[in-house]
């Protein structure tokens, strides 16, 4: 739709978790005119729910080498080793600012950073906050120096599309905005610089740690702008999310590896610790060995989950470490002081997504991505616990240093390039709201924690399917008349499923967090090598 008001920027960052804050925060440090859009309130978004950490060589004895390694082990074979060097090297640095930023961590009177355990990690490297609201006391840090510094953030401002000038490059991003006053309705940010920091695309599932925010807008919109995309197939389902039912749907409560790293153990009913032989880590082996651990058991048990045992704890340890798991599950009739935890694995983070390079650029010239919507290469098939909220730091510094030096070399000063009119592309169907449901459970049954050729197979069908009925709905009704966000979020999901189902039919193999049946070893000299999408930009 064609924006009824416009604002310009140097710089237009959209999201505002740990990557989008921290990318505008050091923009408008070197003095670039910044704005921040964000689709609801500033920290409605996953960074928020990060309970377990932060991860970097900051305890003594260890260093950035250990770290590169559990990482690149986690990520089974598919990390470039480079852009985790710079993670891992420039991790403690960045950790380092965000205290100098505001954010508390949990310390020792003396000062010293209490560090956890989590999987994969071999030693103890996870800086955490309020026990276990990590992401919470960063959010509010990053919120409140937004706020101090007079940063300019539009809330309520869901992204459409990528405005481009006429040698394609960003030239801005076009927004649907609600109840912001003279921003209300389809505007434009427009800008020669525009960093997408969208967050993930855990709502494509029936049941994720994903806040309902998370619906892909980013891997939607940069799919549809031409930008590549890569490793959509490796989809992480944390292995201990409190397990609340077969039906249950949308945002589920996560329960920390931390509580593993902590000495929590796995459990099925009989109490038998079934990690145990499994992998030289137990309960802390890397992620996506421990959801196969608990599939495998649940399937050999015929049960729908498997528990956590950390009685042990006490009442205590529980209280002060571990306050909102300790909430939430109380909330929910589960006492872990004196009861085992019922957890199974659900959605949790999208491993690959929008394809950049080290200073976050990704393939379309002015576009950069970074945090979960972005795939630096870091992660690989499976990424290491912790290492999330530390890549969103580290390459939205690197995205901010680009963009100022490019600013400074002149680069970037032509100030803001008139958008040009996209081609008349064939009008777009968009979803209606309820079939956002169907498509979260096609999702959950046909590219879940396990897949096939026939699981997959379906799935793509019936996502075609939603498509076709869009399509002719569209033909037959003409354009939505006042879409509202439900309708663009769906639109998004199935447009992000759609691509996931087909890189994940692709890789036949099994490897990291995509776990194929029908595929079931890794097969490194076919699959050592990435899946990489781009659309034709005038598909709709
Ligand atoms: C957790 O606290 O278990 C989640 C950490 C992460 O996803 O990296």
């Amino acid at each position: 739709p064609a924006p009824g008001w416009a604002v310009e920027a140097d710089v237009v960052v959209v999201g505002s978790g740990v990557a989008g804050l921290t990318a505008a925060l050091r923009c408008q440090a070197a003095g670039l005119e910044t704005v921040v859009v964000t689709k609801a309130r500033l920290d409605d978004g996953s960074t928020r729910w990060a309970q377990g950490g932060i991860a970097a060589a900051l305890g003594e004895g260890d260093t950035p080498a250990q770290h590169l390694d559990d990482t690149l082990v986690a990520g089974a074979g598919l990390c470039d080793e480079d852009a985790v060097r710079l993670l891992v090297t420039e991790g403690p640095g960045a950790v380092r600012r965000l205290i100098e930023t505001g954010a508390h961590f949990d310390a020792s009177e003396e000062g010293a950073l209490h560090l956890t355990r989590e999987g994969g990690h071999h030693r103890r490297r996870i800086a955490h906050a309020g026990g276990d609201a990590t992401g919470a006391e960063i959010s509010r840090a990053l919120v409140e120096a937004v706020r101090a510094r007079g940063l300019r953030t539009v809330e309520n401002a869901l992204v459409l599309d990528l405005l481009t000038d006429a040698d394609g490059r960003a030239a801005g991003v076009t927004l649907h905005v609600m109840g912001e006053g003279r921003h209300d309705g389809v505007g434009a940010v427009r800008a020669p610089a525009v960093v997408l920091a969208t967050g993930g695309m855990g709502q494509v599932f029936s049941a994720t740690t994903n806040p309902s925010v998370s619906t892909g807008d980013g891997v939607a919109l940069a799919l549809r702008a031409g930008a590549e995309v890569s490793d959509l197939e490796f989809v992480q389902f944390h292995p201990t999310v409190l397990f609340l039912g077969p039906d249950a749907e949308g945002q589920q409560p996560l329960v920390s590896e931390a509580v593993r790293g902590e000495g929590a153990h796995l459990v099925d009913a009989d109490g038998t610790r079934f990690m145990l032989g499994r992998h030289e880590l137990a309960e802390l082996a890397p992620r996506d060995i421990v959801a196969k651990g608990i599939m495998r058991r649940m399937r050999e048990r015929g049960t729908e989950h498997m528990y956590l045992d950390a009685r042990h704890f006490g009442a205590q340890m529980w209280e002060r470490r571990f306050p909102t798991i300790l909430a939430a599950c109380r909330s929910h009739g589960i006492d872990p002081v004196t009861e085992y935890v019922p957890v199974a694995p659900a959605a949790h983070y999208a491993s690959g997504g929008v394809r950049t390079d080290s200073r976050g650029r990704t393939t379309v010239p002015g576009l950069y991505a970074c945090g979960e919507v972005a795939c630096t290469g870091v992660h690989g098939a499976n990424r290491l616990a912790s290492n999330s909220l530390l890549e969103g730091l580290v390459y939205a510094e690197r995205i901010a240093a680009d963009i100022a030096a490019r600013w400074e070399s002149g680069a970037a000063r032509a100030r803001v390039p008139a958008p040009v009119p996209h081609p008349e592309r064939p009008a777009s169907p968009l979803l209606a709201p309820e079939a956002r449901l169907a498509i979260q459970r096609i999702m959950t049954e046909g590219a879940g924690v396990l897949r096939s050729a026939a699981s997959l197979g379906r799935a793509a069908t019936r996502l075609d399917g939603l498509e076709s009925e869009a399509r002719e709905s569209l033909e037959r009704n003409g354009k939505t008349a006042e879409p509202g966000v439900d309708t663009w979020e769906t639109t998004n999901l199935l447009c992000v499923a759609r691509v996931l189902v087909a890189a994940a039919a692709l890789r036949q193999e099994t490897r990291g967090c995509h776990w194929r049946e029908d595929r079931p070893d890794r097969d490194d000299t076919g699959w050592r090598r990435h899946v990489v999408v781009r659309l034709n930009p005038d598909r709709t």
